[in-house]
Parts: structure tokens; C-alpha cells; sequence
């Protein structure tokens, strides 16, 4: 039976990966109240579609951070791709490359970052930060995401420790994840900065270090994690270029807002200054135009990207990604937009949020 829709994909993926992979995966943090709510909030949405348009073409095409994209459907850094297929992040990006879409890696990829750049030459990437304690480890990870040609720095803010789930810590998963952590030092470094480990990020780091990273790179900064309109108005204030609305997959503090929910205090509050992003439960083409009409520039897939890695590696994602194009394309149709720029909040009805 073809995969004709991104939980068709799930479905396969469950089969094909064994149950500790799956629950690393899939799992949310606590009860995964969350994880279920970024799904089910953005069913609560009703879309008005406007007719007799002339849809005859329909451009799906955008920008982020000023550089083009296919559609504003893009990958969330996710850690160990090895673990739903051998050569991980490699194929990840060759299919994000295919997409002409944007890879954000993260920083617990499982292949190196020069295999993952010299794999998809061209493709657009970001770079995902979890800060670690070592400042020089920063540094010199930064400098080097810089020089590989990583065009944004995303610095995850809502791990200053790792959420609490329980089917990880059932299925003793820690020291298998600090077993295939790639080391993200470069050859030369090597005896001089302790080693990577999924446990030390920073706990200590706060909006006054954000200077810092502004001043050793010439990168964008995005901020990955912002949930609220009082840190969302903070980040503007300290000049970062963007904002993900994300809970991190429902991974971390559960019984948090839908991200779509979250969403709409996000971008009321940065006032245009800077564009505003989400993730989290994004499965269908409504699901992007819910999104984009409620102010998100672009959206980005967690899970998704991994069930069509564990399905059929780089073919597995690039379907995912076109699916999921496709569908979005279906939307925008349906509901009378032509171009991103015509998706606006008209197309929600408010009565059901
Ligand atoms: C993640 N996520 C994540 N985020 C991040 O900033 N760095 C990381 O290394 C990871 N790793 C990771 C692993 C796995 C297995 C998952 C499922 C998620 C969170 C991710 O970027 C994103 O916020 C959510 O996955 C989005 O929700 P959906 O699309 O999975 O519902």
C-alpha cells in the first residue's frame, strides 16, 4: 500500500523500529498532555475559504532570514538520525537539499557536521545550539558551523535540563545516546576541550549572554523554545532575528500550550520586528496554512522527518517533505491564496478557537 499521508509514514516507522527507538522518538515529557495537545489544538481550527479566485497558479515559494525556500515547510533539529536509519543526518539533508527546503542540525546529530555539509553541498542549513557549559566549546563550535556555511545559529532555550520521560528512563536509553553522539569538536581541538555530552547543556544561561554569542558571529540568532509574549518582547529587545514557538515536541515541560495556541501572543507581541516561526505537531497541509495565517513565517517538522527516515532514509523524507508540499499547495488552493502573501487570519474562524 502506497504512503499517501505523514501518519501513514508513522505507522510504518513504528513497525520498522524497535520499541526503545520508537518511545525515544515518539515520547513526551511527563504525561505527554502536550505532545498530544500540539496535535489536537490545531483541530480545533476552521479555516474559511474564499472562491471564484483564479487558482490556476499557486506559488507556495517564501523566504526565511532572506533566503528562498520551495515552501515554508522546513526540518527541526532533532538528535541521533542514526537511530531510524545507518547514515542519519547524511540522507536528511541530501532530501532537504532535494526539497529546496531548510535543515536546521542539531547538535547532537549523529554524523559529523563536514559529512553532513559535504553530502548536500547546496542545501540551505541552521545550525541548532544547545549551550554547553564550556564557553570556548561554544566558540569554537560556533566559528566552525560559520565556516561550513551554516546560515543561522538556533540556540535552544527551553533545556536547561532535560525533560522528564519516563519511557527513556524505562528503557535505560542514556548511555546508548552518549555512545553515538558524534564529537562536534573539530580534529585540531581535540585534546584540548572536554567531549560533548548529552548531559552538559548549560543551565545557568540567561538573556544577558546573548551578547556574547552576537559578538563572536555575524549569524543570525534565532531562539528556539519561546512560548510567552513577555519572553517573545525580551527577545526583540535583545535583537535576535527570530523566534521558533515551540515546546520542544511536548518533550520537555509538559501541560505548556499548544505551540499553535501559543503562537498568536508570540507574534502579537514582536510586533513584525522579527519573524516568528513554529513547530510542534504540524502533520497536513491545513495544519501549515492554520499556522501561517496565525503569523508563523514557515513551519518545521520534528517526528515526521524521522518516520520517513525509518521508512526508507532520504527517499522516506523527501516523500514526507513532498507530501506534506503537496497538500499545503491543496490548501492554499482550496481556500482562494495564490501566493504566501495572501494567507492572512481572515482564513480562520475565531468562534472555535
Ligand atoms: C527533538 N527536538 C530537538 N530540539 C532541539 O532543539 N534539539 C534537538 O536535538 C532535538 N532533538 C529531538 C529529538 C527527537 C527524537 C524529537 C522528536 C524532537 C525537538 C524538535 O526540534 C521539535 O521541537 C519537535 O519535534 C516538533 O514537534 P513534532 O513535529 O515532533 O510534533
Amino acid at each position: 500500500m502506497p504512503l499517501v499521508c505523514l501518519t501513514d509514514f508513522r505507522a510504518q516507522a513504528q513497525e520498522r523500529l524497535s520499541k526503545s527507538t520508537w518511545d525515544y522518538i515518539e515520547g513526551g515529557a511527563d504525561e505527554g498532555l502536550t505532545r498530544d495537545d500540539n496535535i489536537t489544538a490545531f483541530k480545533k481550527i476552521r479555516l474559511r475559504p474564499r472562491y471564484l479566485r483564479d487558482v490556476s497558479e499557486v506559488d507556495t515559494r517564501t523566504t526565511i532570514q532572506g533566503a528562498e525556500i520551495s515552501a515554508p515547510i522546513c526540518i527541526a533539529p532533532s538528535g541521533f538520525h542514526c537511530v531510524a536509519w545507518p547514515d542519519g543526518e547524511m540522507s536528511t539533508a541530501r532530501a532537504a537539499q532535494a526539497a529546496g527546503i531548510c535543515y536546521i542540525t542539531s547538535t547532537y546529530a549523529s554524523c559529523s557536521l563536514e559529512d553532513i555539509v559535504s553530502t548536500a553541498p547546496s542545501g540551505l542549513r541552521w545550525f541548532q545550539l544547545y549551550v554547553q557549559p564550556d564557553r570556548q566549546l561554544n566558540k569554537q563550535l560556533i566559528q566552525r558551523v560559520e565556516s561550513l556555511g551554516f546560515k543561522a545559529l538556533v540556540i535552544t532555550v527551553d533545556v536547561p535540563t532535560v525533560g522528564n520521560r519516563r519511557h527513556d528512563i524505562r528503557n535505560q536509553l542514556d548511555l546508548k545516546m552518549n555512545l553515538m553522539l558524534k564529537d562536534l569538536r573539530a580534529p585540531e581541538e581535540k585534546n584540548s576541550i572536554p567531549y560533548l555530552q548529552v548531559s552538559s547543556i548549560s543551565k545557568s544561561l540567561c538573556w544577558n549572554d546573548l551578547s556574547w554569542f552576537q559578538g563572536i558571529t555575524r549569524l543570525p540568532i534565532i531562539l528556539k523554545g519561546i512560548l510567552t509574549k513577555e519572553d517573545a518582547e525580551l527577545a526583540v529587545k535583545h535583537n535576535v532575528q527570530g523566534i521558533i514557538v515551540s515546546n520542544h515536541g511536548g518533550r520537555q515541560l509538559d501541560e505548556v500550550p499548544a505551540t499553535i495556541d501559543a503562537l498568536t501572543e508570540v507574534v502579537a507581541a514582536v510586533q513584525g520586528k522579527i519573524e516568528v516561526y513554529l513547530d510542534g505537531g504540524v502533520r497536513t497541509g491545513n495544519d501549515v496554512l492554520k499556522a501561517l495565517a496565525l503569523g508563523a513565517k514557515c513551519v518545521f517538522l520534528g517526528r515526521p522527518v524521522l518516520w520517513g527516515l525509518a521508512c526508507k532514509g532520504e527517499h522516506g523524507v523527501e516523500e514526507v517533505l513532498n507530501i506534506l508540499k503537496k497538500e499545503f499547495h491543496t490548501s492554499m488552493t482550496l481556500t482562494g491564496c495564490r501566493s504566501i502573501a495572501e494567507i492572512s487570519r481572515d482564513l480562520i474562524q475565531f468562534s472555535r478557537l
